[in-house]
């Protein structure tokens, strides 16, 4: 293989996105459009990449950056057509010799191997230019491929075409790959006398035709994979097609999927073999499951970890780590920071942030953990709190191991309680407990009589206290348990 440069056409506005955010930046399957372009771009085993940016660029140019360092990125300030698009980039100084592939930045569809296939098919032919092009049944809007008894002679666009080329239904993707020393040579010989008064590369073609080089289109089995989304119906659709084939690809891998019409994953998530997911589940970012785990119904997470036979259920996450074996859910929140033991668990009703509940340590019903660490073994009794902001600063509590807190105990940070220790129910533990103590605090119950009288008075309350008080029943009109 030759010296592979890739263009990447990206300076048009998407004005039908109707967005502030630039269309190439609109994400599907956890990526921007022309970040799932680049990815499939050096699949294809690029050298070198060069972005053409205009609209927006100072949103774009960034973006790319981050994604591809070492692209080189040619500034359109207006936007003159295809070839002008290509001109820029090849004055850029970044166009040499090699084949150089003209790609769009908003196809998310576009496969490496694809293009790989194209580049192979034109450098064995030694072509002056290739075009990926398809048989579709709807060519409407599309540059119709013209030929003729020796082959393709040209590409005219849907505005300049007549009506019998409008009737032809093989189109040009936009995706050409051209021989670097004929492009540099075209580029100036194009004009723009056509219905759009734009710089068309597609007249490239016939130009080569002329010259008596060699020109074909390479036949896409599926060429809507070359589609672009310009709003936000076809970012939909195009994001429903991406997430089937991942969906799919996982299926292939090993993972059950119950429900793939409501299982979304991105396109960075890593699933081992023998994954279950159940229905209504969304693996967004760097999310990785290992094998034998089960998530679902109903979870999201994004950027979390979930180790080995875990099992997550109807649970939101970020950036949380399950360990292996471990139970979350159904109802919890993990948020940043969050790190289950192996086996360890997070029941319903559960949120906890910035905190490691260590191997076995269970909260299981109704708590908050924030900024904790949980021993080995540790049990939290229902409707714990952990006190961690004193409406300034936060602060840690430190749990020991094989620890058993009773229900309802207010932990208020910085507090540490040493392995072993008990609390005891609606403890508010305010001082560190050595390990093995028992830590009481909830004193006697006290009684203030006819309290509701004074301080409620003139209140449903205060009426309803009264009431039960002259009547000398503590409960009038008490629902019986058969509902009678
Ligand atoms: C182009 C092709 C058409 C093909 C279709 C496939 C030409 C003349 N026509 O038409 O044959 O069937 O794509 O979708 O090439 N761009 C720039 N700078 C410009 C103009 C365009 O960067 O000055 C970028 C756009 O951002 C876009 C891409 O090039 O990503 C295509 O441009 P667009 O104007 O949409 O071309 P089409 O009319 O769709
Ligand atoms: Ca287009």
């Amino acid at each position: 293989m030759s010296e592979l440069t890739v263009i990447v056409l990206a300076a048009g506005g998407g004005t039908r996105m109707k967005s502030k955010t630039p269309k190439m930046l609109h994400q599907i399957a956890g990526r921007s459009l022309v970040g799932h372009v680049l990815s499939a771009v050096s699949e294809a085993g690029a050298s070198r990449v060069v972005a053409v940016v205009g609209h927006q660029r100072e949103l774009v140019e960034p973006h790319i950056a981050e994604i591809l360092p070492e692209a080189v990125v040619a500034v359109q300030t207006e936007q003159l057509g295809t070839a002008h698009a290509v001109r820029v980039a090849v004055e850029a100084g970044a166009v040499s010799g090699g084949t150089v592939l003209v790609t769009y930045g908003d196809t998310p569809l576009l496969r490496g191997e694809s293009l790989r296939a194209l580049v192979a098919d034109h450098e064995a032919a030694g072509r002056a230019a290739t075009i990926l092009s398809g048989i579709v049944p709807e060519p409407f809007g599309y540059g119709r491929i013209l030929r003729g008894g020796a082959g393709v002679t040209g590409i005219v666009e849907e505005k300049d075409a007549t009506d019998e080329e409008r009737a032809i239904n093989e189109i040009n993707s936009g995706i050409i790959a051209f021989d670097g020393g004929f492009l540099a040579g075209v580029l100036p010989r194009i004009g723009n006398d056509n219905a759009k008064k734009e710089f068309y590369l597609t007249d490239a073609i016939a130009l080569a035709v002329a010259d008596g080089l060699g020109v074909d289109a390479f036949v896409l089995d599926d060429v809507s994979e070359a589609e672009g989304a310009n709003d936000r119906a076809q970012l939909a659709a195009l994001g429903k097609i991406l997430n089937d084939r991942i969906v799919t690809r996982w299926m292939k891998d090993g993972v059950t999927v119950m429900d793939p019409a409501t299982t979304w994953i991105d396109a960075d998530v890593e699933l081992a073999p023998d994954v279950t997911i159940l229905p209504g589940t969304q693996l967004i970012g760097a999310t990785r499951i290992d094998e034998d785990a089960v998530v679902g119904p109903d979870c999201t997470l994004k950027d979390t970890e979930v180790g080995h036979g875990a099992r997550v259920v109807r649970t939101q996450a970020e950036l949380a780590v399950v360990g292996p074996g471990a139970n979350v859910g159904p109802f919890s929140y993990l948020r940043p920071g969050t790190v289950l033991g192996e086996e360890g668990k997070i029941g319903g009703f559960v949120e906890v942030k910035n905190s490691t509940i260590g191997p076995g340590a269970k909260v299981p019903h109704l708590s908050y953990v924030g900024d904790a660490t949980i021993g080995e073994g540790t049990n939290i009794g229902a409707g714990t709190i952990f006190a961690n902001y004193d409406g300034v600063n936060k602060h840690r509590t430190r749990i020991g191991r094989h620890v058993k807190s009773g229900s309802g105990v207010t932990f208020v940070a910085p507090v540490v309680v040493g392995d072993g220790a008990t609390t005891g129910g609606e403890a508010l533990i305010r001082e560190d407990v050595p390990p093995g103590a028992l830590a009481v605090s909830a004193g006697q119950q006290r009684i203030i009589e006819g309290w509701a009288l004074v301080k409620r008075a003139g209140t449903a309350q205060a009426a309803a206290a009264e009431e039960a008080l002259e009547s000398g029943v503590p409960i009038l009109g008490e629902p019986s348990a058969t509902g009678e």
